[in-house]
């Protein structure tokens, strides 16, 4: 009988992303604090004769399909590590904005890591299994683990936060993505000559989460790619001004863009933020959520 495991995963936004100098192997030293947010891909592994990937939804023409796949790459580094081949096929069901800013790419690497452990019964260790996901990318553990997380070293190594409320979110999706390298290379060439200081997590922006106080974290926000992402897309100070002027508490680019996001006080205005950036013309569409939510969960039948 040929069965199938489907894997829900979310997205993120980075409350804090603090950037060191980089370090010898390139990467930079990170507080990154991730909060998972309620916007999902699922991801779905069959039994078949060879590794294939196909993917559905709005994005789906701009996700690579061949072996550079972050979820053929897991399925081959979970295979490898047990000693068998990655005989399944992956498809990815995408609502998370690609190369935005929001791991996308890292939520589908995390769940199909998690759905091939299960549909091969390894016994992997929730150790083992968040050591793999931190070989396949930065921020590729925290979309296993979800909720909210203080990230260090390159943003694998995690310590959880704890949430005291719900935040209300709108996501403005640009017209095409951002290189996640090419913004550090931004950052290193804006920063070069510069003391650029040790990253360490915001002890307001913590208190603000654990206290889920939304006026507060508005306050506490703070990207430190974002004049990098700026740079190498002007136009999204557009798409900022468009969502401060709706009536969002903050603004800020997500991660390395070009997703921006905006908090709002709640439900109702983050409808009305919504509304206003898509009749502004700054960005190609808005999407509202709400964090924290869940990791990579396995979805029963
Ligand atoms: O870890 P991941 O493969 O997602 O990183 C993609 C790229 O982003 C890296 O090759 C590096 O250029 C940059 N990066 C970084 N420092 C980090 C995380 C990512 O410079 N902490």
């Amino acid at each position: 009988m040929t069965r199938s495991v489907t894997v829900r995963v979310p997205a993120k936004v980075n409350a804090q992303l603090a950037v060191g100098a980089p370090r010898a192997d390139g990467f930079h030293d990170l507080a990154n604090v991730f909060l998972a947010v309620g916007l999902y891909d699922e991801v779905t592994v069959t039994p078949a004769d060879r590794l294939t990937v196909t993917c559905s939804g709005p994005d789906a023409a701009q996700v690579p399909l061949d072996a550079t796949n972050l979820a053929a790459r897991a399925a081959t580094a979970l295979a490898g590590r047990y000693g068998r081949t990655p005989d399944v096929h992956i498809h990815i069901d995408k609502d998370i904005p690609v190369a935005g800013g929001m791991a996308g790419g890292s939520a589908d690497g995390a769940a199909a890591l998690l759905a091939c452990d299960a549909l091969w019964s390894t016994g992997a260790s929730r150790e083992e299994l968040l050591a793999l996901c931190a070989g396949l990318g930065s921020d590729v553990p925290f979309s296993l683990v979800g909720g909210a997380a203080l990230g260090l070293g390159r943003g694998e190594l995690l310590t959880p936060v704890e949430v005291g409320g719900t935040f209300h979110w709108v996501f403005a999706v640009a017209d095409g993505g951002l290189s996640t390298p090419a913004v550090y290379g931004e950052f290193d060439r804006l920063t070069a000559g510069t003391d650029v200081p040790e990253p360490t997590a915001s002890a307001a922006l913590l208190t603000a989460l654990r206290a889920g106080d939304t006026t507060a974290l508005a306050d506490a926000l703070s990207n430190d790619l974002q004049a990098a992402a700026l740079s190498l897309r002007p136009s999204l100070a557009a798409t900022l001004a468009a969502g401060t002027s709706a009536g969002a508490l903050a603004a800020l680019v997500s991660g390395s863009g070009p997703t921006t996001a905006f908090l709002v006080a709640d439900e109702e205005s983050a409808e009305k933020t919504a509304h206003a950036l898509i009749t502004s013309g700054t960005c190609r569409s808005a999407r509202v959520a709400v964090s924290p939510a869940p990791g990579a969960t396995v979805q029963r039948p």
